[in-house]
Order: structure tokens, then C-alpha cells, then sequence
């Protein structure tokens, strides 16, 4: 983010103090919270862990062996009990999930449903050979049999690994590998904008090398449309194998330390990282901040428009709602499908009264302009949260004027896969608003902004942010390689656990996140490691050498431009740039596709061979160039700028 901008939040003076009948209802009015917490961080969340089930309490809440955490020791307990079980007494009627396809069909599950169906899953996975321990990839649309089929794993303790369903055959595959899963849950396909998802295809050139796999379980939800390849023996149909399942399946006791689940983010090599996330912590994590964070309470009707594929799903349309007992909605499609107006005829069908949403889709509303969501009733909404990247103050106040109708809090809510939960965020009963700031660490939570040697910085003055202590949703290390968790997490700054990002603290304490600070950038709220694109364009045969930097945009927050060497005997023409972008499509998947890609003779290099990505990012920008010094043939960069103005320009 450039530092005009930063300036431009800082001065934004506009407050949103708590509205009050808000705050007199909110099951948080109280700031002395965040004292308590502070005080004895350790009670305060062994308090919230106390409102879940346990078969085993645990014996010590905490134990922490820099960088490694254990929480709720010794503790037993089933995360789809809390979300299920646990509610049947006094919720079995209650709507857990409201869901609607993209064509308009529906799907409501009370908690009694929801209950019966994981247990019939559970049983499916078991029938398949599926064990405690052993992993589950599930590559789904949003569709009810993904929060299932997750459930189903964790009543049975078998790990999932959730592939988001814009993912490729090979990064589907290599997420399979990486997690040795033994079983794929897929679909025949997903309904997007009208056409059909492949999903079974891409499985099918998935499973071509993935030998850990033994068995897929394919839902059929496009049914005719999509040519299906059957491989008997190792497919089977999902309403098949339900059919015969027994609906009873008891919940493993699951030790607190024991995996959840992984789910794979980019991170700062080529390699997509298995973030590992354990039962307890997680669980308490996501209930305490779904439940203060959203002010849920019993008749609300909460949507998170997040895919599941995604950690804000996971902890926010699955887990935290549920083990709250809230009546989550699912929808499948995009917003603008049939119409512009979807978002909002499905807040009014539902009567939605919370709404978690990502500021590129914020901006994307904005764009489209007021009318569509003035053609529907939105009186039901009565909170508002976004999440995923930096929210400039124009767009909150948009968000809040002509979503929110003018007295809906919105709460920025900052947190990483790797978090497992919100950490910075307002309490929207006590907390005054300030647009463009996540506010504050959430109780019990230590944040901080450091300089480089890693002291504390001055009010308004940038730095990383880092995590002073830990947290129950903390990851637990990267799957099948312990040292990255040590060395990306818990290396840059010693004793703290490094986010990534850079950040301000103003006069009052209020943090402005400011983006990342890493090899990793932010495409519509889709964390991209510009190194995996890079692998992906060099892996084309025409391509010698390749860089990627995130630009500047108006609507997505950041886009991806490619500078690429093209190897001898290859021209540069449009065709090219087709390819590779479709190679980078094939390789990753949609959301990695650059925005531009610029070919060059050479691309600018310090002396020991270094590519100077600032460089780069000042060329893409449009800035004034920076210091060349370091560079071995500064004529490089010359050339590389003119180039750039030019095929911008055209
Ligand atoms: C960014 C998504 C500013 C940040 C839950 C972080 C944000 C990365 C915010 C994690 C926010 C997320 N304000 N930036 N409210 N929320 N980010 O792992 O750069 O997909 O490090 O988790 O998104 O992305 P991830």
C-alpha cells in the first residue's frame, strides 16, 4: 500500500461509536474484558472452553514451549459433538443450515438433520476404510455435503484437507500428495455463473497420480451435464453409499492436541504450506470469537459469504457457528448470478441478520452501484463484518451506509489461516468504530509492531505486526515439515510469532492493517505466493526465467503481473501471453491467472543474481524508479519501464 494511502486512513477521522440499543442487547457491553483477559489470559479462555463439551476436562489449559503450544492438555473432546450433539436437546428443530444453489434450488437442515447426516457419513468414510488418523480430501462446491462430509471426519478423527474447488487438477493433486489422503469427496460438478465446474474431471486427472487415494466419493449435484468417468471399485456415489449407511455413529474422544484439520495456504516458497489445526484450542478459538465477534445469538440468522475451501469458512460458516448453535447460510454461485442483486434477495428471502463478506466484494457492490441492493429489503441486517484484506475507509463507509442501512456496526475483522480464529477486531457493543482499522487485539490477545531489529514502534509509525503470546487456534506446525513452522513463523523476530504484515498503531491503540510485507500477495482477499506463480510460468517450456509482483487494483485490491524471459527461438507475441496465463490457470487454477504479463530481454538483477522485485513493483506502479545501484545492468531497468509505459498504454 503506498504511503499516500497509509496517510489517507490516518487522517480518516470519521467514529462509529456503538449505536445504543445495540450495545444494550450485545452479549458484550462491557470494555473491562480485555482487562480480565489481560490479567489472566489462561482463565479467561479456560472459561470460554467450559461452555463446550468435554469428555475429559483438560488439566492444564496451557502449555508453551516457545514456538509450540499445547492447549486444553489432556483434554477429550469431539468438535461435531459441540456442533451437533450438543444441541439436540434444546435446538433439534432449529435451522443449522440454510443453503441455495446457484440455480435457486434449497436445502434446509435443522440440527436433527445435520446430526443424522454426519452420522451416516461418518459411517460411509468408516465402510470405506477410513481410520482415525487417516486423512480425507474433500474438493467440493458449496454445497450441504461439504460441511458434512467435514463434520463426518471430525466425529471420526480422521483429518480433512479441504481443496478449494477453484483449485487445478495438479494443485488438487499435489495437496492430495502432500496430505497422503485416502479418500477424495468430490461432485460430479459446481454450478458457477451458470456453467458447469468440472469438478470430477479434475479428480479423475488428480487421482492419475495420487497413490495414497483409495476410494472417491462423488456427490451428483449437476447430474446430466457433466460427463462423469465411473472407475468401479475405487468411485463411488455419495447417495449411493449413503442410502446404505447406518445413521448412528458414536463420536471418537478426541484428544485436544489431536489434528483437526490441514488446509494448505501460499506462503513464501513455490510449495503451498499444510497448516495444521488441532481440536481443543480450535474449537474453543472459533466459538468464543463467533459468539463476541458477530454477537450471535439464538435467533439470528448469520452468512459468511466465504467458500468453504477457504479458512474463513471453515471457521466461519462451519465451526464457529455451529458449535454456537446458529443457523449458518450457504450459498453456492457468485453475486452476480442471474443478477447483480443476488447477495441481497437472499439477505431478504432469509431475513439474514448478520453479514461477513470480503472487501473486494465490497468494492465489486460499490462498482455496480446502489440500486441493486436498494431493490430488496435488508431491515433484517443488524451487523456487518468484512474480512480477507485491508478495507479502505470508502468502501466500509459504503458498506455501512448502503448495506447496513446506516445502523449496522461493521466489524474489520484481521486474522490468517494460520490463526485459526479473528485476533484483531472490534467488540461491536464496546467498541467505537474507526473505518480502515481492525481496531484491537481481541482479550487475551498480544499484539505489537515492531522495526526490523524487532522494538516496539512509536504511535503511527509502520512496522510488522507481530503475536506476542499464544493463542488456542494458533496453528500447530506445517504438515510433514516441522522445520517451516519454526523458521517462517517464529524466526524473523525472536520469541514472536511473525503475521506477514505490516501495520500501524495510532494514538488510541486502534491497529491499520497495511497489507503484506512478504513474497506474498493479496488477489480478492486469495492469499497467492508470487513464487508458486513463478514455478507455474517456468514449467512452460517457451519460458526461461519469470517474476511476479502484486499490482495495484481498484476492485480485487491487488492483481499479479508476470515479467518473463522467454527462452531462445520463442517470440513474444499475443498468443504467448494466452498460453502462459492458461498454463498458470492449468498449474494453480483460476485465481492465479496474471492480469498482464510482460516479456523482456532481461530482468533486473542485483550483482549475486538476485531479482529486484522492488524494481519491479516500482515499474508496475508507475513510480518514480528506486535506488539502481545494486543493480548489475541498471540499463536493464530503463529498458524494462519504457516497455511497460507502452504496452500499458496500449
Ligand atoms: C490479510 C484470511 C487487513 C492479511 C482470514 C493476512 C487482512 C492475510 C484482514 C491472511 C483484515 C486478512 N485487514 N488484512 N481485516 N484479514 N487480511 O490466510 O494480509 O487467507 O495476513 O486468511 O489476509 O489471509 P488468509
Amino acid at each position: 500500500m503506498s504511503e499516500r494511502t497509509i496517510e489517507a486512513l490516518l487522517q480518516e477521522g470519521r467514529r462509529f461509536p456503538p449505536p445504543e440499543g445495540f450495545r444494550q442487547r450485545a452479549n458484550v457491553t462491557d470494555a473491562r474484558v480485555y482487562e480480565d483477559a489481560e490479567r489472566d489470559p489462561e482463565g479467561f479462555w479456560a472459561r470460554a472452553a467450559a461452555d463446550l463439551h468435554w469428555f475429559r476436562r483438560w488439566d492444564q489449559v496451557l502449555e508453551w514451549n516457545l514456538p509450540y503450544a499445547k492447549w486444553f492438555v489432556g483434554g477429550k473432546t469431539n468438535l461435531s459433538y459441540n456442533c451437533l450433539d450438543q444441541h439436540l436437546a434444546a435446538r433439534r428443530t432449529k435451522r443449522a443450515i440454510v443453503w441455495q444453489g446457484e440455480p435457486g434450488d434449497e436445502r434446509v437442515l435443522t440440527y436433527e438433520d445435520l446430526h443424522r447426516e454426519v452420522g451416516r457419513f461418518a459411517n460411509v468414510l468408516k465402510s470405506l476404510g477410513v481410520r482415525r488418523g487417516d486423512r480425507v480430501a474433500l474438493y467440493l462446491p458449496m454445497i450441504p455435503e461439504l460441511p458434512i462430509a467435514m463434520l463426518a471426519c471430525a466425529r471420526i478423527g480422521a483429518p480433512h484437507t479441504v481443496v478449494f474447488g477453484g483449485f487445478s487438477a495438479e494443485a488438487l493433486r499435489d495437496r492430495i500428495n502432500d496430505a497422503k489422503a485416502k479418500v477424495l469427496v468430490t461432485a460430479d460438478g459446481g454450478w458457477r455463473r451458470g456453467n458447469v465446474v468440472p469438478l470430477k474431471r479434475n479428480a479423475d486427472e488428480a487421482m492419475q497420480g495420487t497413490p495414497s487415494i483409495e476410494h472417491a466419493v462423488v456427490v451428483r449435484r449437476v447430474g446430466e451435464q457433466a460427463a462423469v468417468n465411473w472407475q468401479p471399485g475405487r468411485d463411488v456415489w455419495w447417495h449411493t453409499a449413503m442410502a446404505q449407511a447406518p445413521e448412528r455413529c458414536d463420536p471418537e474422544e478426541m484428544d485436544s492436541e489431536d489434528l483437526l484439520y490441514t488446509l494448505y495456504t501460499s506462503g513464501t516458497t513455490g510449495k503451498p504450506k499444510g497448516v495444521m489445526h488441532t481440536t481443543g484450542g480450535y474449537m474453543v478459538g472459533t466459538y468464543l470469537t463467533t459468539k463476541w465477534v458477530f454477537d450471535l445469538k439464538e435467533d439470528d440468522v448469520y452468512w459468511c459469504t466465504a467458500d468453504i475451501g477457504w479458512v474463513t469458512g471453515h471457521s466461519y460458516i462451519v465451526y464457529g457457528p455451529l458449535a454456537n448453535g446458529a443457523t449458518t447460510v450457504m450459498y453456492e454461485g457468485t453475486p452476480d448470478f442471474p443478477d447483480k442483486d443476488r447477495f441481497w434477495a437472499i439477505v431478504e428471502q432469509y431475513r439474514v441478520t448478520i453479514l461477513y463478506t470480503a472487501p473486494t466484494a465490497i468494492r465489486t457492490f460499490m462498482k455496480w452501484g446502489p440500486s441493486y441492493p436498494e431493490k430488496h429489503d435488508l431491515s433484517s441486517l443488524r451487523l456487518l463484518g468484512t474480512v480477507g484484506e485491508p478495507i479502505n475507509p470508502e468502501a466500509w463507509v459504503w458498506y455501512h451506509t448502503h448495506i447496513g442501512g446506516g445502523r449496522c456496526p461493521v466489524v474489520d475483522t484481521w486474522w490468517q489461516t494460520e490463526t485459526g480464529m479473528i485476533l484483531i477486531t472490534p467488540l461491536p457493543g464496546v467498541t467505537t468504530l474507526k473505518p480502515g482499522s481492525a481496531t484491537r487485539p481481541f482479550p487475551g490477545i498480544g499484539a505489537e509492531i515492531v522495526n526490523d531489529k524487532g522494538q516496539p514502534v512509536g504511535p503511527n509509525e509502520g512496522g510488522y505486526l507481530v503475536l506476542t503470546r499464544p493463542w488456542p487456534a494458533m496453528l500447530r506446525g506445517i504438515y510433514g515439515d516441522p522445520e517451516r513452522y519454526q523458521q517462517q513463523y517464529w524466526s524473523r523476530f525472536p520469541g514472536v510469532y511473525f503475521t506477514g504484515d505490516g501495520a500501524k498503531r495510532d494514538e488510541d491503540g486502534y491497529f491499520w492493517l497495511l497489507g503484506r510485507v512478504d513474497d506474498v500477495i493479496n488477489v480478492a482477499g486469495h492469499r497467492i505466493g508470487t513464487y508458486e506463480v513463478e514455478s507455474a510460468l517456468v514449467d512452460h517450456p517457451a519460458v526461461a526465467e519469470a517474476a511476479v509482483i502484486g499490482v495495484t487494483d481498484e476492485v480485487k485490491g491487488q492483481a499479479i503481473a508476470a515479467f518473463v524471459t522467454l527462452k531462445e527461438g520463442h517470440t513474444s507475441v499475443a498468443q504467448m501471453v494466452e498460453a502462459l496465463k492458461e498454463h498458470v490457470v492449468k498449474k494453480i487454477g483460476a485465481l492465479a491467472r496474471p492480469e498482464q504479463i510482460l516479456f523482456t530481454a532481461e530482468l533486473p538483477k542485483t550483482r549475486s543474481g538476485k531479482i529486484m522485485r522492488r524494481l519491479l513493483r516500482d515499474i508496475a506502479e508507475g513510480r518514480i524508479l528506486g535506488d539502481t545501484t545494486t543493480l548489475a545492468d541498471p540499463a536493464v531497468v530503463q529498458v524494462l519501464k519504457e516497455r511497460y509505459e507502452e504496452t500499458a498504454g496500449a
